[in-house]
This record gives C-alpha cells, sequence and structure tokens, in this order.
C-alpha cells in the first residue's frame, strides 16, 4: 500500500495519507542551522550540534510518538485544525505533504479554507522560515483565529530532559509586538539566543507553556487555542515556548500570508547586552528584515531550489529504469548530504545526543558525496585523521563542536583505522589532487604532532600489521564493522556497553572481515604510492597484503564461503561447523571484492552461497542462522531477538556490498536483484510493510526469523546511502573515478538496455552514452574516436567529452 507519490520533476515525494506506518520526515539547513520536520509538523531545530545547541524541544519516546514540533492552530468558526493533522487530528478535506530537497510544503483544506505552509531553511542564515498562506474558498467572510507555537529546548539537550531541579528556574525571555527571545543562561556562560518572528505584529502572545496550554491540558487541546485568546504570558523559569496569535478577516477569494521565522544568533562577549539584562538584537534584526516580505521568502527557496538542482546535475542518469534514475538522480545523493551532515546524530531513531560522529562511518560517507563536495570533504577527513594516535589506531568517535575524540568510547575496533584509506584514496581519485597527502594533520589533536597525511595512512595500515592473531589474520579488538562482534568483551552486568566492557583481552580473536579490507585498501595504497614514485614501499605494503591474503586462503576460507572470524578461543564464527550464525554477509563482500582466492573460485562460491542461505524478499540478512540464545564469548551480536539489527537482519548497509562484489565477478543479474530488493523506491508499494519512508535507505529491515519480517527501523542516518550510492553509480552504472582519469565499466542487468549519464568530473562534463545488448563485447568511442581499455584519460582542456559504450 502506498502513502504518497513520488514526483520526480519536482524532486518530491508528495504523502497525501498522513495515516503513515511513521512519522517520515524530512531535513533543513546546511550550514549550521539543522531542522528535522516530520509529515504532521513534527520534529526539532538545532545549532551545529544536537545535544550541546537544541533549540526546539522533542521528546522521544513520547506518546503519541511524533509530537511537538512547530504547530499552527487555525480556528475557523469553532472548527479548530492543523495543516499536518497533527496535533489535532481534525479530519482534513485534504492533505498533502511535499517533502522536496531541503524543504517541504503543506498544502491542506477544511471547510473551504486553504492553507499552504512553506518550510525550509535558507542558505547562508541561520534560520527557518515557515511561511502560512490561507486562502478563503468560501463565499463569506472568515474570521480566522491563527495561533503559531514552538518550543523552547533549554539547549543543552540532555540537561533539558534530566535536571528539572535547575531547568525549572532558569527560563528567561525578551518580547516585543513580533518577537519572543529565548534568552536562558544567555546573562551568564552563553553568548547565544534564539526567536521566534512574525513578519506583521501579533495580536497576543504567550511564552509560558503551562499558561499556554492549561497544566490539565496537553498539544491537543491547548487552552489559548480554544479560548481564542493569548495569555501574553511572560515566561519565567518553567518550560519557555514562543506563540503568536492572529485574528485574520479573510474575505472570499482572498488570501492572507504570515511569515515565521524561528532564528539563532551568536554575539561576541563585549557585545552582548543593549543594557543591564537587555539582549543585543542587531543579528536578529538584520535576519527578521531579510525575510519579511513574500518575495524575499520566494526568492531564497529558489536560490535552495537551484542550488540543489546544481549540485545533483553532477551526476545524473537517464536510463529505461525510472525507480533506478529517481533513487540515483535524486534521493539517494540527497540522502548521502544528509549524512554529510547529521553523521549519526540526528534523526527520529537516532536522539541527537548519543553518539558523535563515528571514525569508520564517516570515512565511509565519504564515498557517497565526495562527488558533490570535494572541498568540504577535504576538511572532513582532516577532522577524522586529526582523532587517529600515532600507532595508527584511532578513537571511534568525535564530537562535530569539539571535534575532539570521544574518550567515553576510546579505541580498539581495529577496523577503523583502514577506512581512512577508503576514504583518501577515493578523494584522489575524484579529484586527481595527491596534495591532500602532503596536509598537515595532527594525531590525536595535539598541537605539534602534525605530520603529513599519507603518515596517517602508513600508520593505518601499519597497525594491522602489527596487530595479527594465531592465524596470521588481523586482531579484531573490541569489534570490526560489525559493532555487535565482540570478541574481546565478555559482558555480564546489564546495561554496561558490549563494546567497551572489557574483562577478556584475549589478544587473540581475528577477523576475517579486516583481512578483507586490508588486502583491498593495501592494494590501494600501494597504487597511491606507485602513483607518487614510492616504488620501493609499494612493494613492501604488497608483501604484507600478500601474506595477509594467504593466511585468508588457508584460515578464512570454510568450503563454500568466507569464516567470518576466529573467537577468544580460536573456535570459527561464521562456519558450517558452528551450531548458529554459520555465515556473515560482510566478509563474502569485501573478501570478493579484495579478489581474494579469486583463481580458485572462492568469490563465485561465496556469493552463491549468500544468494542461497542470505537472501530474502528485502535483501540480504546479515547471517543464518540467527543467534538462539546469548553467546557471552560473542557478545551483543547475540544479545538481539532472531531477526532484528545485527543478528540476523537485512542490515542494508552491507547489501551494496554484495551488489558490488557480484559486478566483480561479473554477475550483473545479481547486482542488479540485490540492489533492487531493498532499494525505497521498489519498497513503496510495500509501505505498509517496510515503513519507513520510501524515499530513503533504512539501516535494518527484519529478517526471516523476525515477528516483524520485512519492517524496516532506523532510517536516514546509515552508510548505506553512501555504500548504495557507490554500488549505484561506480558498480551498476561503472561511473568510476580513476587516478588517471575516468572509468566506465558498466554492468547493467539486460532490463537496463539504454543509460545516459552525465558526470562532472574535475570540472570536465562527460556525456555518456551506455547501450547495453549484453554482447559481453565492450566497445568504447571518444567523440566518435574508438579507444582501447576503460579509462577516459583526463585531460583538463576538454569542457565536454562525448562517450559511447556498447556492451
Ligand atoms: C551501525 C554503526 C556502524 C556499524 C554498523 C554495524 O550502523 O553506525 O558503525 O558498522 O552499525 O554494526
Ligand atoms: C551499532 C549497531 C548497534 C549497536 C551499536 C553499539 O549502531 O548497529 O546494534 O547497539 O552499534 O554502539
Amino acid at each position: 500500500m502506498k502513502f504518497g507519490h513520488f514526483d520526480d520533476k519536482e524532486y518530491e515525494y508528495v504523502i497525501t495519507n498522513y495515516n503513515t506506518p511513521l512519522p517520515w520526515i524530512n531535513y533543513y539547513g546546511q550550514d549550521g542551522f539543522f531542522s528535522l520536520m516530520s509529515n504532521t509538523c513534527g520534529g526539532y531545530m538545532f545549532y551545529k550540534d544536537a545535544k550541546l545547541r537544541r533549540i526546539t524541544r522533542f521528546r522521544y519516546n513520547n506518546v503519541p510518538r511524533d509530537y511537538g514540533g512547530r504547530y499552527y492552530y487555525i480556528n475557523d468558526n469553532g472548527t479548530i485544525w492543523n495543516p499536518g493533522f497533527l496535533p489535532l487530528k481534525t479530519k482534513l478535506d485534504s492533505y498533502k505533504c511535499r517533502h522536496g530537497l531541503g524543504y517541504s510544503i503543506f498544502e491542506s483544506e477544511k471547510n473551504d479554507l486553504k492553507c499552504e505552509l512553506l518550510c525550509f531553511v535558507p542558505l547562508n542564515d541561520l534560520c527557518e522560515i515557515n511561511q502560512l498562506t490561507l486562502t478563503n474558498n468560501s463565499n463569506k467572510v472568515k474570521n480566522v483565529t491563527l495561533h503559531g507555537v514552538i518550543e523552547w529546548c533549554l539547549w543543552n539537550a540532555v540537561d533539558d530532559q534530566t535536571n528539572f531541579q535547575r531547568n525549572w528556574n532558569i527560563g528567561e525571555v525578551e518580547i516585543d509586538d513580533k518577537t519572543i527571545y529565548h534568552k536562558t543562561e544567555y546573562r551568564e556562560r552563553r553568548n547565544h539566543y534564539a526567536f521566534y518572528h512574525t513578519n506583521i505584529k501579533h495580536d497576543g502572545f504567550d511564552s509560558d507553556l503551562d499558561t499556554f496550554i492549561g497544566l490539565y491540558n496537553s498539544w491537543c487541546d491547548p487552552s489559548a487555542v480554544l479560548n481564542k485568546t493569548s495569555y501574553n504570558s511572560k515566561a519565567s523559569g518553567w518550560s519557555p515556548i514562543a506563540s503568536h496569535m492572529f485574528n485574520l478577516e479573510i474575505k472570499p477569494g482572498e488570501s492572507k500570508t504570515i511569515i515565521f521565522q524561528t532564528g539563532y544568533v551568536e554575539n561576541e562577549d563585549d557585545k552582548k547586552f543593549e543594557k543591564l539584562h537587555v539582549i543585543n538584537k542587531e543579528k536578529a534584526y538584520l535576519l527578521q528584515e531579510k525575510y519579511a516580505t513574500k518575495e524575499q521568502v520566494l526568492k531564497a527557496f529558489n536560490d535552495l531550489k537551484n542550488k540543489w538542482v546544481t549540485l545533483l546535475s553532477t551526476l545524473n542518469v537517464k536510463s529505461d529504469n525510472e525507480k533506478f534514475d529517481r533513487m540515483v538522480n535524486i534521493w539517494n545523493q540527497y540522502q548521502c548530504m544528509v549524512t554529510f551532515n547529521m553523521s549519526r546524530s540526528a534523526s527520529y531513531y537516532e536522539s541527537g545526543t548519543g553518539r558523535g560522529m563515528g571514525f569508520r562511518d564517516s570515512c565511509q560517507d565519504l564515498l557517497g558525496f565526495l562527488h558533490l563536495i570535494p572541498e568540504k570533504s577535504r576538511e572532513r577527513i582532516k577532522d577524522i585523521a586529526s582523532i587517529q594516535f600515532e600507532d595508527g589506531s584511532t578513537y571511534h568517535q568525535y564530537q562535530p563542536l569539539t571535534k575532539r575524540g570521544n574518550a567515553d568510547i576510546g579505541g580498539g575496533f581495529n577496523d577503523d583505522p583502514l577506512w581512512l584509506i577508503a576514504a583518501v584514496s577515493q578523494y584522489i581519485k575524484e579529484t586527481g589532487d595527491y596534495t591532500i597527502l602532503d596536509d598537515p594533520t595532527p594525531f590525536n589533536n595535539k598541537e605539534g604532532s602534525e605530520k603529513p597525511l599519507i603518515d596517517h595512512l602508513r600508520a593505518s595500515l601499519n597497525y594491522i600489521i602489527t596487530h595479527k592473531g594465531p592465524h596470521g589474520l588481523p586482531l579484531i579488538g573490541r569489534a570490526d564493522w560489525n559493532d555487535c562482534l565482540n570478541l574481546n568483551c565478555f559482558s555480564k552486568t546489564p546495561g554496561e556497553s558490549f563494546q567497551t566492557a572489557s574483562n577478556f583481552e584475549s589478544g587473540k580473536a581475528e577477523s576475517v572481515f579486516i583481512a578483507g579490507m586490508f588486502v583491498l585498501y593495501g592494494k590501494e595504497f600501494a597504487t597511491i604510492l606507485k602513483n607518487i614514485g614510492k616504488n620501493d614501499e609499494a612493494t613492501k605494503i604488497l608483501k604484507e597484503v600478500k601474506s595477509v591474503e594467504d593466511a585468508t586462503i588457508k584460515y578464512g576460507w570454510d568450503g563454500e564461503w568466507f569464516v567470518r572470524a576466529y573467537d577468544a578461543f580460536e573456535h570459527k564464527v561464521g562456519s558450517h561447523e558452528c551450531e548458529d550464525g554459520q555465515i556473515f554477509v560482510e566478509p563474502q563482500g569485501f573478501c570478493t571484492m579484495a579478489r581474494i582466492g579469486e583463481d580458485l573460485g572462492y568469490g563465485k562460491k561465496a556469493l552463491d552461497s549468500v544468494e542461497k542461505i542470505l537472501t530474502n524478499d528485502y535483501g540480504v540478512e546479515i547471517l543464518h542462522p540467527c543467534y538462539k540464545e546469548y553467546h557471552i564469548e560473542l557478545g551483543e551480536v547475540s544479545s538481539y531477538p532472531m531477526g532484528y539489527k545485527e543478528n540476523g537482519s537485512v542490515f542494508c548497509h552491507n547489501n551494496p556490498w554484495i551488489v558490488i562484489a557480484n559486478t566483480v565477478i561479473g554477475n550483473n543479474e545479481r547486482a542488479f536483484d540485490v540492489y533492487r530488493r531493498n532499494c525505497p523506491a521498489y519498497l513503496e508499494e510495500v509501505s505498509e510493510i517496510h515503513k519507513t519512508e520510501p524515499f530513503v535507505y533504512s539501516q535494518t529491515i527484519a529478517g526471516r526469523d523476525a515477528k516483524n519480517y520485512g519492517e524496516a527501523k532506523n532510517s536516514w542516518l546509515t552508510g548505506t546511502a553512501s555504500w548504495t550510492m557507490y554500488a549505484a553509480s561506480q558498480a551498476i552504472l561503472g561511473i568510476k573515478p580513476d587516478y588517471d582519469g575516468l572509468m566506465i565499466d558498466p554492468h547493467l542487468p539486460k532490463e537496463i538496455k539504454n543509460a545516459k549519464v552525465t558526470r562532472i568530473f574535475r570540472g570536465v562534463k562527460y556525456n555518456i552514452n551506455i547501450t547495453n545488448t549484453a554482447s559481453g563485447k565492450y566497445l568504447m568511442t571518444i567523440n566518435n574516436k574508438s579507444i582501447e581499455g576503460k579509462v577516459i584519460p583526463f585531460d583538463k582542456n576538454q569542457s565536454e567529452v562525448n562517450v559511447d559504450i556498447s556492451l
């Protein structure tokens, strides 16, 4: 069942039924001011860090689930309704929520009164605009009372939900006839405040939550709204909010527009106040004047739309598969940009108060947006590499506001260092710019410890080389990519983290997955070294690669698939010898991509096993059979009920590895089959089962052993976005940035007979026309001349290159 439809021309998903199976959200913002917006106007805003600088309040685990946002109450002759359906749930005559790229438009109508609400964060400004237009489609004059309201958060989102003995004393606001300023803690240690403003004077306001709502009422029946009034309450302590009321007379056919703005301002320490206790509002006024008219808002909105169109034109495909095109051109790239901004911090599943930026997550995310924002990617790489230690190990996470490693979690996730090579090599391939290797980059953010970035890559490899176990395979540490495979932790205490509970440091448990990574990225680093003339070093690295490759062939092969790991007692994990967890997906993907045992047919066999044993209707499950009991020696993986999360769901992140691996062995049909199974656009029709947004990937889809088989969870912030983007563009379409030029090596399924791709690569536009006759013969012509090989040598003097490929 569908709850809306794609509008590809507008780059939108249009939700037409507000009863979506879960809140379907969207994101706004790019440079600091960020918002989450659900299809019922729920969600919240923050500045840069969702934990330390939360602007509006949102209660996770609330009842109902999605409660609190920007609410507009329209009282039309006693019928009160909201443009996003919640919180009142008054039945609407019509409803649409158009989630677009960085904005949403709500179009709803009740009793011939139409409301159009346009919401977005403009480029380059720290505010969210909500432009609300009411149109009277009846033939009588309407007298409408409109309340707009948001609820302030007291900045630190954790304190805000815990430290009430303090919080309920500190709330402070300033009020004038268009604006409520939220200035809690500004008197002392903060230099930032927020405001809620309207472009016309209001007819009343409230800034105290309990007064506006009424102590025994709720968002469904706020006292002020029911009584068509405002109490002009001035918050002092308790919970400050901002509400503006308007009494509007709207004639038949007439429209009235009000622009609501939630803004954020920082002042220098010596410019904080105008006079004692009165905040300096200069910057706020500038921001307010910038969005005071419909024309100004429209211009800002168009600028935003154009920015996205330009950005996404970097890669565009027009093939005979509409769903594939829509994901590649619009939603998958958009999701990659959202993960660039959010990492894993704030979604409807990530509270914004938990994880910082992950080392491995951020490195992998880069693969999805490097082509869109290479400059910002370079900065990001530097931030990530700066939390690495000199021995090559790394902090697992860092906080975006401070950029410091997170000491609570520490390091010891032994796959982490290698992801840096994945990110840096991809950066060089995309930009052709090797100077990144010289960028002075500190270790553990210590001043004076700066070394050229290439030394960080060396340290990464060296860490693996010097940390091997009894079989010559890399030690796993606290976990590798699979956070839940905790072979050295042995956790018994309820509530403790499975990853950091360290009471059993075996020094023995090994990971075949890291072996696959080492071989793949070790070879990659060797290529970089050769390209910069360091042949001897490259040879040395390749020797190390060979030794891990040999160990994997010898100890990492189970007969029909790759083993997953060796535990602390040197027992196999992910082998037919095990009772549960006989096969894991991760090493099948990575070892095949790394071509380990290629001439022995390992990859082909491994992928056949993946198809036979792990593939379900919605993709490839992470392992099989699911663990039925808790295994203390395996850790969190066996803590989840069967079919959920790491214990046997389709963990979407590693599905694209199987897609790519299948293209490596030349199985194009199967590659596309795996791609299709968990592709959101393909799952739109079964939204009642899949439940999450049909336009973005989720982290997991419950596996066959789960009670809710097929149900997705944790949408938006997942490495699935970048890896699928990589798989779709570089493996299936085969448009691969390479060191010396653009490689074109498509692996299209038979059903895609033609694909016209435009790709802007290092400033040159490539028009690539791929004809797929499935002949098995590859032919490339450039500007009508036929060419040997698959790489178009880069020539910066050309501005446009026309390429024809026939397959
Ligand atoms: C989550 C984590 C990621 C990890 C994965 C598998 O997606 O963010 O770092 O690799 O789970 O456990
Ligand atoms: C990852 C895993 C999750 C685990 C968490 C621990 O997010 O997906 O299952 O609980 O890491 O940090």
